[in-house]
């Protein structure tokens, strides 16, 4: 069975405390779903993961970290690696969310050794992708795309693709500046994301999910699902209140059901 991805990464926001209320109320209003069509993740702060880990693991939630190094140790101050993740029960590492790129700088050959560090320690690795406005309008985004997919799945062996989420985030899209892809518009790049990925991996390329994330919210997720080749959500803003979150959620399996259907 095809399960439904989405999950919230909630940026620099939330404390311990206040991750886990929420971790806690989206876990008793999402209990009931059956967890053979849905993969549910949060990826909360570095400082909360210990305690989320605990609350997660209880409501069959996955823990992701919103960043890795790329090394198992060594003198790299600052940076946190799989091991010391994978001690606090991190199953996902994101990497190269749009903030890392573009305000912290990371690069697609950086990325690459990140993605490959999570596959060393059987970890899914959630490469974020997107084009800026200015490519988009230079009409050069789909190439955008596949350099960011070749270049951060460089030397992974398709035997790794069941590690492999990918979020086509376009950085244009993201945040309280952003506005939303139109569905037409997400589901385009979509396609051009799932035949990159066939051309690296062949058939095992089939089952990697790419999650749809900018602006995503109560209004716009359904529609967004209804489209063929968008296999999940990535949620900021909306997703940070548990009942909303999981109104969302709700809303869309009736939607990714049907889809199926009719594939
Ligand atoms: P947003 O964030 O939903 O608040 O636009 C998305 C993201 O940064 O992943």
């Amino acid at each position: 069975m095809r399960k439904l991805y989405i999950g919230t990464n909630t940026k620099m926001y939330k404390s311990i405390a206040q991750t886990r209320s929420f971790l806690q109320e989206l876990g008793e209003r999402t209990a009931g779903l059956d967890r053979r069509e849905l993969e549910l993740f949060v990826i909360p702060s570095f400082t909360a993961l210990e305690t989320a880990g605990r609350i997660a693991a209880g409501y069959a939630i996955r823990l992701g970290a919103q960043n890795m190094a790329w090394e198992d140790a060594g003198q790299l101050t600052g940076e946190i690696s799989p091991v010391m993740l994978e001690e606090v029960g991190v199953t996902v590492a994101e990497i190269g969310h749009s903030e890392r790129r573009h305000i912290l700088g990371e690069t697609d050959e950086l990325l690459n050794r990140k993605v490959r560090a999570a596959h060393r320690h059987g970890m899914t690795a959630l490469l974020c992708i997107g084009e800026t406005e200015a490519q988009k309008e230079h009409g050069i985004a789909n190439e955008v795309l596949r350099i960011q997919l070749k270049e951060g799945l460089h030397n992974v062996a398709p035997e790794a693709a069941p590690l492999i989420w990918i979020a086509y985030e376009p950085v244009w899209a993201i945040g309280t500046s952003g506005k939303p892809a139109g569905a037409a518009y997400a589901e385009e790049k979509h396609r051009v994301i799932h035949n990159t990925l066939r051309e690296l991996f062949g058939t095992a390329a089939q089952d990697i999910p790419v999650l749809y994330g900018g602006s995503v919210n109560a209004g716009n997720a359904a529609e967004l699902i209804g489209m063929p080749h968008v296999d999940g959500l990535f949620i900021g803003r909306s997703a940070w209140e548990a009942a909303r979150f999981a109104d969302i959620i709700r809303s869309v399996l009736p939607v990714f059901r049907q889809k199926g259907h009719e594939a």
